[in-house]
């Protein structure tokens, strides 16, 4: 009988088995480790997956090399979560020289479209917009002071949501003091709001950081400057993992909008489309929430991540 993984171009092996080699970004986040269980989870042996799984650590080269290394031996359909946007033409061009489908989760790609099967994904754009709009409404027509935590540079998560941000706060009697990468991590978010505070002290008054992690290490920086985050810093983030939300309910943060880490089940039905060589759209989008202190104290606890 014919099967999915034989009748694949990059098939390697004569079973049933789908092989997907999954490049993840690293383990910067609370996001990235509810991504990374979604996606084991989904592509597991049980639903007829064999995962090869790869963090390159937030090193674009790394990343890069464990997709190679991905078409060579030949696997079925790769998973890419981009750490940053450009420099992928030519290990896409190899994987389709080889027959081997490249779908993406998370981030996107500026390389062209042809050279991906599907991207599966959220609307970061949408996410900053909505942060901004928040700002805009509580801080807009009043001078405020910001500064802002950026994710990784070069990432579409962190490009995107810096362009919903800007347009939405544009003509607003905000002034952005300083805007630094933390690199979606903690202990980042902590020192450079630690730079932040020492320049500016309590001139600032809104903090946008591009996610959680980066949030609560700002949080604890403020702490540690003897000022009540949330009061004397009010704080705008993005995903809602539970940290964040638990923060949010404490009346530490002011507002988070969501990004779905979930994306493991839409992931696998699209590979396995894929592989069998059905058409898929080129883009779902996984919709996203935002939540505000008292939004946050009645879904805390249903939170599955
Ligand atoms: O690409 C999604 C972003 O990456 C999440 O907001 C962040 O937490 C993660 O590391």
């Amino acid at each position: 009988t014919a099967c999915a993984s034989s009748s694949s171009p990059g098939g390697s092996g004569g079973d049933d088995v789908i092989t997907v080699g999954f490049a993840q970004t690293g383990s910067e986040s609370g996001w990235r480790s509810a991504n990374t269980e979604s996606i084991k989870e989904a592509f597991s042996a049980e639903n007829g997956f064999d995962l090869i799984f790869n963090a390159a650590d937030n090193k674009p080269e790394a990343q890069i090399a464990a997709v190679r290394s991905f078409i060579n031996q030949g696997v079925d359909a790769i998973v890419l979560a981009p750490i940053v946007s450009d420099g992928w033409d030519d290990v896409l061009k190899e994987a389709k020289d080889a027959g081997i489908p490249v779908i993406l989760e998370d981030r996107t790609v500026s390389a062209s479209e042809d050279l991906y099967a599907s991207w599966i994904g959220l609307d970061f754009e949408q996410e900053g917009k909505t942060a901004g709009e928040w700002v805009a409404e509580n801080f807009g027509s009043k001078p405020t002071n910001m500064v802002i935590l950026e994710g990784t540079t070069g990432s579409s998560a962190a490009t995107d949501r810096q362009t919903g941000f800007d347009a939405a706060v544009a003509g607003t009697d905000i002034t952005v003091l300083d805007s630094q990468t933390g690199n979606f991590t903690r202990a980042e978010g902590k020192t450079v709001m630690e730079g932040f505070l020492q320049k500016f002290g309590s001139e600032i008054n809104v903090l946008f950081a591009h996610n959680d992690d980066m949030g609560l290490g700002a949080l604890d920086a403020i702490k540690a400057a003897g000022m009540k985050p949330g009061t004397d810093i009010q704080i705008v983030t993005i995903d809602a993992v539970k940290d964040g939300m638990t923060a949010l309910a404490n009346g530490e943060f002011n507002f988070i909008v969501e990004c779905n880490p979930l994306l493991g089940e839409k992931t696998a039905e699209v590979v396995k489309s894929v592989v069998a060589g059905e058409s898929v759209d080129k883009t779902y989008i996984v919709e996203d929430q935002s939540f505000t202190q008292e939004q946050a104290k009645e879904v805390l606890d249903s939170r599955p991540y």
